[in-house]
C-alpha cells in the first residue's frame, strides 16, 4: 500500500542523490521541504542557504537517520502532515515502473508515475505562490506524461538537467507553482 509507513532500511546516498545535490546547492530562500529524505543528505545541502528545512519520509528508519542532521523530521506520506507554505520543495522520487510497492525507495507503480504524481499533488498544497518544486524522474518512467500531469495541476514545468547512468537517463524537473 502506497501510504503505509515502513521500517525497512533507509536509502543510502547514490549517484542520483549526488546529481540532485549538485543542482540544488545554490538554491536560496526562507524555508524548504525535502520529501522522501532518506538519509537526510539533500535536506542537509538545503540547510546551507535556507533558514528552515523540514524533511519527510514514510520510512521510520530514514526519519531516525535524518534526524541526526535535520531538526524537523516528520514520518508521513509526502507533505500530507504539514500545514506551512514553503519556498522550495524537493523530491528524489521513487520512479521505477512497478505493479506493486515492494521497495518504497524505488517503486513508483504504473509507468513510474503513480507515486510521483501523488507526491507532486501533496507538495502543491504546501508551496507558496511562485514557489518551486524540483523533482527527479528518469527515462525508465513515462516522464513526458508526468510532466503533462504536473502541468495539469497549474505548474509551469521544465527539464533543467539530465545525466546518463548505466541504462537510463536521470531527469531533473523544475515546476513553478
Ligand atoms: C530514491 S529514495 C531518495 C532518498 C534521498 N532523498 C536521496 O536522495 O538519497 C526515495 C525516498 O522516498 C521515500 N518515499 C517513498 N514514498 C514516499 C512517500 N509517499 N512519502 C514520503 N516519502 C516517500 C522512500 O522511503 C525513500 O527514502
Amino acid at each position: 500500500m502506497q501510504n503505509k509507513l515502513t521500517k525497512t532500511e533507509h536509502y543510502s546516498p547514490s549517484e542520483d542523490t549526488i546529481f540532485f545535490a549538485n543542482y540544488i546547492e545554490d538554491e536560496k530562500g526562507n524555508n524548504a521541504l525535502d520529501i522522501g529524505t532518506g538519509s537526510g543528505y539533500l535536506a542537509q545541502v538545503l540547510l546551507t542557504n535556507f533558514n528552515h528545512v523540514v524533511a519527510t519520509d514514510t520510512n521510520y528508519n530514514s526519519i531516525k537517520k535524518a534526524h541526526a542532521v535535520i531538526d524537523d523530521c516528520v514520518c508521513c506520506n509526502a507533505a500530507d502532515a504539514l500545514h506551512i507554505d514553503f519556498d522550495l520543495v524537493i523530491c528524489n522520487m521513487p520512479y521505477l515502473p512497478s505493479d506493486e510497492i515492494v521497495d518504497a525507495t524505488v517503486d513508483g507503480l504504473h509507468e513510474g508515475l503513480e507515486v510521483p504524481f501523488r507526491i507532486i499533488k501533496s507538495a502543491k498544497n504546501v508551496l507558496k505562490k511562485n514557489g518551486k518544486m524540483i523533482f527527479l524522474t528518469s527515462s525508465l518512467a513515462n516522464y513526458e506524461k508526468l510532466l503533462k500531469q504536473t502541468e495539469s495541476l497549474g505548474f509551469h514545468v521544465k527539464i533543467v538537467a539530465t545525466k546518463k547512468i548505466f541504462f537510463e537517463e536521470l531527469i531533473l524537473v523544475e515546476a513553478i507553482n
